[in-house]
Parts: structure tokens; sequence; C-alpha cells
């Protein structure tokens, strides 16, 4: 048998449309914090719910968060708005894929006004196999303008994100105490 023979087949490329995702929840009263408004990690876990269900579906299979960024939250959301968010994957490499994820809010007391922009966030997910290891993941087929801006820019965050890690590798290497440092007597370092 071949080495190419070996391989897994290439997965087939899929469309934006085909993962893209909206989720729907209504805020209770548990999900606020002391000043009435709904906590951060409350949109948080509902962005990263959204967000693993497009990479789920674009991948075809399980895909774990490997990274949250540029989490923005723009407005206040309340008890009782109805709260949507809209997902879609910007850019794939050979086994991540940038997810893209915007939410709107409709404020319980306020029918018939236009949703509001509470947050948007980009979150990048890793399709996994059985064992927890990477695995590939199928192309990406922009349709778009609107896709081939949001994966131009997915580009650049991809970009400063593998350069920052990068640069701070080095910092850490040629630093005094280097990574030989224990993390737990310093705080909160990644
Ligand atoms: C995500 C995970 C599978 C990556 O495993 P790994 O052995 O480091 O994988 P690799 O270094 O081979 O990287 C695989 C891909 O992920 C990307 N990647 C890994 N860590 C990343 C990060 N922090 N930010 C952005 N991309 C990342 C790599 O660039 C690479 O992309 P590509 O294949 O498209 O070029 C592993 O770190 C993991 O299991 N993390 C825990 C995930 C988890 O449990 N999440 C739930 C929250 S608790």
């Amino acid at each position: 048998m071949t080495d190419d023979a070996a391989r897994p087949p290439e997965p087939a490329p899929r469309t934006t449309a085909a993962s893209r995702t909206m989720l729907s929840h209504i805020m209770g009263p548990t999900e606020v914090n002391l000043l009435g408004t709904v906590h951060g990690g409350v949109v948080m876990k509902f962005v990263d719910d959204v967000a693993g269900a497009v990479a789920g579906r674009h991948s075809g299979g399980p895909a774990v968060t490997a990274a949250m960024d540029e989490m923005q939250f723009l407005n206040p959301v309340r008890v009782g708005d109805l709260v949507h968010a809209y997902a879609q994957v910007n850019w794939v490499g050979a086994t991540s894929m940038e997810v893209g994820v915007r939410v709107m809010a409709e404020p319980w007391n306020e029918a018939g006004t236009a949703p509001r922009h509470v947050a948007s966030a980009y979150l990048v997910f890793v399709a996994v196999d059985d064992k927890g290891q990477p695995r590939g993941v199928p192309p990406l087929v922009l349709e778009t303008d609107l896709d081939r801006r949001r994966h131009a820019e997915a580009e650049i965050r991809r970009s400063h994100r593998l350069a920052r890690r990068r640069a701070i590798q080095a910092a850490r290497a040629g630093a005094v105490g280097g990574t030989g440092s224990a993390p737990e007597a310093e705080g909160a370092d990644a």
C-alpha cells in the first residue's frame, strides 16, 4: 500500500451557508449580575455554543474551542430580552476553523423595535478525532463578497495570533527565569 492509499480521503469542500447557524434564548433572572444586566460569561457561553455547532457542522464531527478572541460587549442585555446569536465559518486551515459570531437582542418591553447589536466574537475551533487529535477539515467555499471580506479579515487575525504567540514564546525563552518559572506562584500566565 502506498502512503497516498493510507491517507484519509480529502473532505469535500463546504460553503459557509452549509454550516451557518442561529441560536435564540430568552435571558432569565438567574443569568443577571448585581446590576440587573446579564453576566458577560453567560453571553460568552452562548457564543461558544453557537460557534461549536457551526464548527461541528462544517467539520462533520467533534470540534473543540482552541481560542476565543475579540469578544466585544457593545450593549447590556437584560432579563427577558430575546437574544439571537448568528454564526458562520469565516476561515479554515488544515484542522482549525475561525467562526465569527454576532449577538443581537430584542428588548422584552419594546416590541417591534429593531434588535440591538450587543456582542461580537471570533473563535478558533479545532476538529478532533476520537483520540482528541486534530483531524482535517473540509475546505471552505466562499460564495459572496461578504464571505470574501470575512475570510480576508480572518487571515489577518490568524497571522496576528501566530505572530503574537511566537513573540511571547521568544520573549519567555529569553527572560530571566524563562519558561521554568512556576506559574502558580505568579498568577495568570497562559
Ligand atoms: C485545540 C487542541 C486540539 C490543539 O491541539 P495541538 O496538538 O496543539 O494541535 P496543533 O498544534 O497541531 O494545532 C492544530 C491546529 O490548531 C490551531 N491552534 C492550536 N492552538 C491554537 C490557538 N490557541 N489559537 C489558534 N489556533 C490554534 C493550529 O494553528 C493548527 O491549525 P491548522 O491545522 O488549521 O493549521 C488542543 O490544544 C486541545 O485539546 N485543547 C483543549 C481544547 C478544549 O478542551 N477546549 C474546551 C474548553 S475547556
